[in-house]
């Protein structure tokens, strides 16, 4: 995931590209030679950039050519893209409800072939869903999900989870509904917990998760969840002692302190 709405350690900001610093300087700008025309006349068609939903299309592929594809998307309001059989996802910075909403969830759970619909995060959870569910007997299903602070995983992984309960709750089995009602509600209200003792904010993100996660969410035969455990690895615990300047402790010692 590549988060553009944010400064970086050598000084971009948003909307610009950012500088590479590894290669020969033809490959970096992509200009020089054959290549370079290439390029030229790739980028010469500014307003077709943004119908690129899949990176693997994109020719010549060079650091100039990708990132200016996902530059015009996200001016134009396109935050995900295939690349292969990865998803990038950029950081919108901007609260997009419609984005997310459950009827789009629906749209993805109930159509035949969910990754010709455009890309989204919800394309990548029914594939894997339906994966588990059409495998005999069932495989396990992993999703990584990285990229650099503030790039939005934790937003990405809370999109996954809040995906999964959905599906998983509209499934017409009545039996253990109550159940997986239970379950879901007690992974989606485990976050805000899990992120008051392991978030704080820093100088690149607000809501910085201070450790990494595993999250296993276990289903039944008939598609409900009938489990989910989080694993957490290395915990910054030196943050409760020392904060770099403008940044925070965990929000769980300012929550305690604060009176309602
Ligand atoms: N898809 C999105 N739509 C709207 N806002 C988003 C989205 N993704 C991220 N954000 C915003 O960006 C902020 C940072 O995202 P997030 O906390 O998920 O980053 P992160 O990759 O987990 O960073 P860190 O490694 O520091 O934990 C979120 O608090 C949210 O405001
Ligand atoms: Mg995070």
């Amino acid at each position: 995931m590549h988060s553009p709405g944010q400064a970086s350690e050598n000084g971009e900001t948003r909307g610009e590209l950012p500088k590479q610093v590894n290669g020969p300087e033809s490959c970096r700008n992509g200009v020089g030679g054959h290549l370079g025309e290439e390029v030229e006349s790739f980028l010469s068609d500014a307003g077709s950039l943004d119908s690129f939903d899949d990176l693997t299309k994109v020719n010549p592929v060079t650091t100039a050519t990708v990132l200016k594809c996902l530059q015009a998307r996200y001016t134009a309001d396109v935050f995900y893209t295939n690349a292969g059989c990865s998803l990038v996802a950029v950081n919108p910075f901007q609260p997009m409800p419609s984005l997310y909403s459950h009827e789009l969830m629906r749209d993805y759970h109930a159509a035949p072939h969910p990754q010709e619909l455009k890309p989204h995060i919800f394309a990548v959870a029914e594939e894997t869903y339906r994966n588990v569910k059409s495998q005999i007997p069932p495989v396990n299903q992993s999703i990584i999900v990285s990229g650099e602070s503030g790039a939005g995983k934790t937003w990405t992984s809370r999109c996954l989870m809040k995906f999964y309960a959905t599906v998983a709750s509209s499934s017409s089995a009545p039996e253990g509904s109550v159940e997986v009602e239970r379950i879901e509600k007690r992974v989606l209200d485990s976050n805000p917990v899990m992120e008051a003792f392991g978030n704080a904010c820093t100088l690149r993100n607000n809501n910085s998760s201070r450790f990494g996660k595993y999250i296993q969410l276990q289903l039944s035969r008939s598609q409900h969840l009938t489990s989910a455990s989080i694993q957490t690895f290395l915990l910054e615990k030196t943050r409760v002692a020392y904060q770099p300047p403008q940044e925070r402790n965990f929000h769980i010692f300012y929550q305690v302190c604060t009176r309602i």
